[in-house]
């Protein structure tokens, strides 16, 4: 039977660490709360890429170089059709893009997140895409683009948070694809295709639509633990629970848990959600008592997103918009290994009748 790859080492990193028994995330050496409380997209996106990039430029100048690719991949949405979700414009609009292993490329990228994600979600709903501005920064601009608003500071430094909370963890699905597809010497839009791709499904990034369709689908806390059976027993799995590496809670879930209660009007909602919360951590517990199943990343970030005013299939996609930076320094630091991924497999087929 397939592990999953469960425990097993496929690479060395010095991007990030995943302590899955005492709960603990490090990113370049930093605890992933402190970078939450305390930096930006851009700054995130220069520590990640230190060292990967000889001609990376200092924080201002790549500030200033990712607001000018936001304008410069604005053309992409045109060649796109309306109607489609956020991971469908980012993976086709980031597959237009020139495909080199260059600081251009990852700064591309990383711009043309935001830009595709807001046209999607604009387009859906039948309004037109707006202008990115290179004047501001990542998430402020963002938010524009979704809104056409200017967006207030406190919803700015949320989406900051969640955008830094998310942009590495390890070696999951999806930065596992991406080095496989760099260490082929592909180039960096195919290892954030490749990404984008695996972090689709709901066992990995699809979750937090799912999040929210629950916490509306139990619709009052009478009726949670009720609903909470019911989804079990057929065998449901309750997204933003339970974690491949984690075995205690994890800690980003708190940071975003923070970053919503920091958001204006959300206390409600945020009640409503804790109440859900230890009533399915309690039945997990119950049912599955060997195996430690805790709020994940995605439960708190279904609350976050929603209450900055993101539609639910434009989730995913928001957290490409973050994840997109582990995916190309991982990208390029496998290119620095010089070696292509390929692991061995044991045979099990039938066999030749003997001659
Ligand atoms: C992310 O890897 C990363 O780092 C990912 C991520 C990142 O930042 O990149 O952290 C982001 O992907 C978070 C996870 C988001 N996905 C969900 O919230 C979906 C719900 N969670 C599960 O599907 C599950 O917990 C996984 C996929 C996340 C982990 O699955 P594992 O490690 O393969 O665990 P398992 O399938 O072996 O589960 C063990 C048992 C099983 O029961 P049995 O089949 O043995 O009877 O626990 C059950 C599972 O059915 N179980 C759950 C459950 N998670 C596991 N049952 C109900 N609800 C759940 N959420």
């Amino acid at each position: 039977m397939d592990s999953g790859l469960e425990d097993i080492v496929a690479a060395e990193t010095v991007l990030s660490d995943v302590d899955g028994q005492n709960g603990r995330l490090i990113i370049r050496g930093w605890p992933v709360e402190m970078l939450a409380a305390s930096m930006a997209f851009e700054d995130v996106a220069h520590l990640l890429w230190q060292g990967f990039f000889d001609d990376l430029p200092d924080v201002a100048e790549l500030g200033a170089r990712i607001g000018a690719a936001r304008e410069e991949v604005f053309d992409l949405v045109a060649d796109l059709p309306a109607g489609l979700d956020g991971v469908s414009y980012l993976r086709a609009g980031w597959a237009l893009l020139p495909d080199d292993e260059s600081i251009e490329t990852a700064i591309r990228l990383a711009a043309a997140g935001p830009v595709l994600t807001a046209a999607a979600v604009r387009r859906r709903r039948g309004e037109g895409a707006i202008a990115p501005d290179r004047g501001l920064s990542q998430s402020t601009d963002f938010l524009r683009m979704l809104t056409g608003n200017q967006a207030g500071q406190a919803e700015a430094r949320a989406l900051d948070a969640y955008l830094v909370t998310v942009c590495d963890h390890g070696l999951n699905a999806s930065t596992f694809a991406a080095r496989v597809v760099a260490s082929t010497r592909a180039g960096l839009v195919s290892a954030a295709v490749a990404g984008i791709s695996a972090l689709k499904g709901p066992l990995h990034g699809g979750a937090p639509g799912p999040v929210l369709d629950m916490i509306d689908a139990i619709g009052s806390p009478a009726n949670a633990e009720r609903w909470i059976e019911g989804a079990l027993n057929r065998g449901d799995r309750l997204m933003g629970f339970g974690h491949r590496v984690y075995r205690v809670r994890d800690p980003r879930a708190d940071a975003l848990k923070a970053a919503v209660a920091r958001l204006p009007g959300t206390t409600g909602r945020l009640e409503f959600a804790e109440h859900i919360e230890q009533a399915i951590l309690g039945r997990l517990a119950a049912k599955y008592p060997k195996r430690r199943l805790e709020t994940n990343v995605e439960f708190y970030t279904a609350l976050l997103l929603e209450a900055l005013g993101l539609p639910r299939e434009a989730f995913t996609a928001v957290f490409a918009c973050g994840r997109v930076l582990g995916w190309t320094a991982h990208a390029r630091e496998q290119i620095g290994e010089g070696r292509l991924v390929r692991p061995r497999s044991v045979y099990r087929g039938p066999v030749p009748a003997a001659a």
